[in-house]
Formats: C-alpha cells, sequence, structure tokens
C-alpha cells in the first residue's frame, strides 16, 4: 500500500473506533470527517509523569566529555554530526577531549540538515556496522536526532524502519530494550532535543514530517556548553530561538493533562506528550521570560554571551516543558511546511539543498494558532502576551488570542522574519497539500487546547500567507 493510502487506510480505522459519546464533544480537535483521528476515544487521563533530564551546564563544560565517556567504560564510540559542524570548535573540542583521554572513536559527519527517513537511514547503516558502545552527537536537533536514531535501531537489529515511527505513519511499537549511552552537546539553541525522547525527520513518502517517541531515546546526559553558542550565525539564532519561543507558548496553551484521552490501561502506555500540567507549566513559563528578556538581543549580536548563553538555557527549560506537556498546531502545522519546501533557501544555513528551517517553519504560523485557540484559555494567552511585553491591562479575555498574536507579529517583525509562508514560496493552491501533511499529525495537534476541522488549518495556512 501507498504510504499515503495507508495514512488514510489507517486514519479511518482509528475514526470508526472513536468514540462518539457526546459529553465529551467539547474537549478537542475534531478534524473533519474524511480523515478524522478519534476525538474522544475512551475516557479522560487523571495522571501525568514528569520525566527529568540529565543536562550539565558551564562555559567549556565539553571538555570533560572524555572523561565521561571513561566513566562509561566506552570503549569504541560513535561521534555524529553535520558536515558543517565537523569544522566547527564545537566538534573540534569534543574530539580534542576523546583525543586526551584516549577514547576510540569513529565520527559520522554526514547528519542531514533537516533529516530525511532516507538520511536517518543512512547513519543507522553506519551505527549497525560500528559495533558502539556509546554515541555522542554534536550539533543541533538535526544531528542530535539522527542520533538517537541511529543507536535505537543500531541495539534492534532486526526492527524495520516504521516499527518505531510513530503512528498512523509508522507501526508506533514501544521500544522494548535498552539503548546504549548517547550524550548530547546542543551547538543550538534550539530544539531542546537533549533533554527529549523525540527524534524528528522529514518522511519523504509524505512529504511531512514525522518522528519517533519514546522515553528510552531520551539522551542519557546533554552537556550544554553555552560558548558553542557564540558561532551560529543570526538567522540560526533567530530560526532556532523561534523555536524555544514555540515549544514554551504550545506546551503552555496545551490541553490540560486531565482532558487528554484516553487514559491508558497500562502507565507504560501513557504518551510523552501529555498535555499541560503544573510541572511543566514551570518549564514552559520560565523559557518564555528567558526569550523576552535575551532573544533579541541574543540574534542582533553574537558576541552578547549572556544573551547567547540564556538562550541556551532557555533551550532546556522549554525541552523540558515540552517534553512533557506537548506542542500543538504551529508544530502539527509545521511538518508539511518543511516537507513541501520548493525552492526556498534559508540565509546563514550553509546546505545544498533548500530548506524551511524548523523554528521559522513553526513560527510563521504563530498569529495565526494564537488568534484561534486564545478563547479556549485567554488567561494563558494574555499572561504570554504580557511576558512578551505587551500592556494587557485593559484587555478583555474575548480578546486574548488576537493580542497574543498581535505581540508575536511585533516580535517576528522586530526579528525580521519573512513575510509569511509566501515570502517561504507557498501560494494559495498549496493549502490543500499543507492540509493534508497536518492531519497526520495527531501526535501534537491532538494537545491543541481547541477543536479544530480541516477547514480550520485550511483558515489558518491562508491566515499565515501573509505577516504583516
Ligand atoms: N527532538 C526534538 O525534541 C526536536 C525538537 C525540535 C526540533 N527538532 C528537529 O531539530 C532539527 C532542527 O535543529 P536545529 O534548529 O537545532 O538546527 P540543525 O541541527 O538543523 O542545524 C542547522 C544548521 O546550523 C548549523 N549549526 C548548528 N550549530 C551551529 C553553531 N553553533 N554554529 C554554527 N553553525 C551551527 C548546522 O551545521 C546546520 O547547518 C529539525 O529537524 C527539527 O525537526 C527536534
Ligand atoms: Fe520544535
Amino acid at each position: 500500500m501507498a504510504a499515503h493510502d495507508r495514512i488514510v487506510y489507517l486514519l479511518r480505522q482509528l475514526e470508526r473506533a472513536s468514540c462518539r459519546c457526546p459529553t465529551h464533544s467539547h474537549t478537542y480537535h475534531q478534524v473533519s470527517p474524511a480523515s478524522a483521528p478519534p476525538s474522544c476515544g475512551g475516557v479522560a487521563d487523571y495522571a501525568f509523569e514528569m520525566t527529568s533530564s540529565n543536562i550539565r551546564y558551564g562555559e567549556g563544560v565539553t571538555k570533560e566529555i572524555g572523561m565521561d565517556l571513561q566513566n562509561l567504560g566506552a570503549r569504541n564510540v560513535c561521534v555524529m554530526t553535520d558536515r558543517t559542524m565537523s569544522c566547527l570548535p564545537p566538534v573540534r573540542a569534543v574530539l580534542d577531549s576523546l583525543a586526551k583521554h584516549s577514547i576510540t572513536y569513529r565520527c559520522y559527519d554526514q547528519v542531514r540538515v533537516e533529516p530525511t527517513d532516507s538520511s536517518f537511514k543512512n547513519a543507522i547503516e553506519f551505527a549497525r556496522k560500528g559495533d558502539f558502545d556509546v554515541y555522542v552527537a554534536v550539533g543541533g536537533g538535526s544531528a542530535i536526532d539522527t542520533c538517537k536514531a541511529a543507536n535505537l535501531y543500531a541495539c534492534h537489529p532486526k526492527a524495520d524502519f516504521l516499527d518505531f515511527v510513530n503512528a498512523p505513519v509508522g507501526k508506533g511499537q514501544p521500544v522494548s530494550g535498552t539503548l546504549k549511552p548517547l550524550i548530547a552537546v546542543p551547538t543550538t539553541a534550539g530544539t531542546g532535543s537533549e533533554t527529549t525522547g523525540v527524534a524528528i525527520f522529514d518522511y519523504e513518502p509524505l512529504k511531512a514530517k514525522t518522528g519517533i517517541a519514546s522515553r528510552a531515546l531520551r539522551p542519557t546526559l546533554g552537556i550544554v556548553d553555552p560558548l558553542h553558542t557564540l558561532h551560529m550565525p543570526e538567522r540560526l539564532a533567530a530560526n532556532s530561538g523561534f523555536d524555544v519561543l514555540c515549544h514554551a507558548l504550545e506546551s503552555y496553551t496545551a490541553l490540560p493533562y486531565k482532558e487528554r484521552r484516553p487514559r491508558p490501561l497500562n502507565p507504560i502506555n501513557r504518551p510523552a506528550y501529555q498535555g499541560s500540567n503544573p510541572i511543566s507549566d514551570v518549564w514552559s513559563r520560565h523559557a518564555l521570560h528567558i526569550v523576552a528578556k535575551y532573544m533579541k538581543r541574543a540574534v542582533r549580536n553574537p558576541e552578547d554571551v549572556e544573551a547567547r548563553s540564556s538562550m541556551h538555557l532557555a533551550s532546556v527549560f522549554a525541552g523540558i516543558g515540552f517534553g512533557n506537556a506537548g506542542v500543538h498546531l504551529c508544530h502539527g502545522m509545521s511538518y508539511p511546511i518543511s516537507g513541501n519546501v520548493k525552492t526556498f533557501r534559508a540565509k546563514d544555513y550553509d546546505v545544498d539543498h533548500p530548506i524551511v528551517p524548523h523554528g521559522l517553519s513553526v513560527v510563521v504560523t504563530s498569529p495565526a494558532v494564537f488568534a484561534f485557540t486564545g478563547q479556549m484559555c485567554p488567561e494563558r494567552h494574555l499572561e504570554a502576551a504580557e511576558i512578551l511585553g505587551a500592556d494587557v491591562r485593559n484587555a478583555k479575555k474575548e480578546d486574548a488570542g488576537t493580542v497574543l498574536a498581535e505581540t508575536l507579529r511585533e516580535f517576528l517583525y522586530d526579528l525580521e522574519v519573512e513575510d509569511g509562508l509566501e515570502a517561504l514560496g507557498y501560494t494559495r493552491e498549496d493549502i490543500p497539500a499543507l492540509v493534508e501533511g497536518t492531519i497526520p499529525q495527531e501526535r501534537v495537534t491532538k494537545l491543541a487546547p481547541r477543536a479544530h476541522t480541516q477547514e480550520d488549518l485550511a483558515h489558518l495556512f491562508k491566515a499565515s500567507l501573509k505577516l504583516y
């Protein structure tokens, strides 16, 4: 069965199994009938589970990695990075430390920026052949996610690629075996991938991203060395910072965990993305405060160590927040925006293929999305707008979405974000394909606080064609 047919088939099956209980119909996300995922199957959950991350933070802390590997008893280490990073100081710092501590390693520097299923498979092949006992990922989310997948499949040599990929694209099987230790050294600020159990890739047959999500994927240790972010060119600092902004905003406004359905029969099946909850809220809100205070400085001045370091920490905080609460519409809609890219060339990205960088693909719909979701938790939307600098003293609850949308629009304008989807090469004619690519993203879109149909998604894309 072709990938697209398989998705439609699976979604129809899910629809058939869905709960039609009228008392639950107010809660969330009904994507319109033809391909709807279940709107409210089962009873609501009553619990959430917080996984915390092992993070070491400090200027120059990368030099300790050789000792970490010794402490782990590493015999044969796999270092994964991308081609650009392999010539930059963060990778040199890691390799110097490995050499100093006589660690045997092999370096895979073919990570694709914005990975795909094929690029994941290449890395997996390298890992399967290598008999590695510890993995080290150096770079942004692309390198860290690729390394997570390589470790997962090398530890499951008989698994097919789609076995662990999120349903309905893949089989969504739980990870049963233990993975090798993975140390992540993030160099963007950023995805927070060093804190999450998620690996994202562009599934080429679908022209949209999907991922693998399991707590087993979460790195053993994240080495967060703020000096690495000083090398980021301006647009990379901006786009990866927008990812932090949206992780914080989406997790803070996600459907509350007590409204997420279904409650798992066995706790092992409680998803990593569980909806907003009191612990994630602390991390997400704090990340938002840092973004408000430091992001513009960090983008405009690469030598502003305080601002760049603060954003690096904010990416960790937001990662812990969204890694447990989840994200929703901006991320769900971003996956086809990056997957359907035609010719857009992102400034400051040294790659030989067109890409819409992740943070840009996410933030471009944010004004439309939060204008849409504002009515469901207006206090949170107003609070977020206030944190980002809006004067909300006289704002009405019914205007909460618009207030946050306008605050974001101004923020994006100040940071010179391209003027909407049109500037990224999309037209009205592309909207059906963008909607189609959003439908299989149920894992995240179901956490949107407001019910939505395919027509709503089309409207959100249309409203994002131009931003200003
Ligand atoms: N796993 C997760 O939890 C998670 C969360 C969000 C996003 N993601 C994924 O992460 C990917 C995006 O990652 P990203 O935004 O961190 O960027 P990236 O890893 O795609 O890197 C972008 C470019 O920046 C360069 N680069 C990275 N750090 C640099 C530095 N310090 N100095 C100079 N150049 C540097 C890289 O070489 C690359 O060319 C996407 O695939 C996205 O879907 C994953
Ligand atoms: Fe993200």
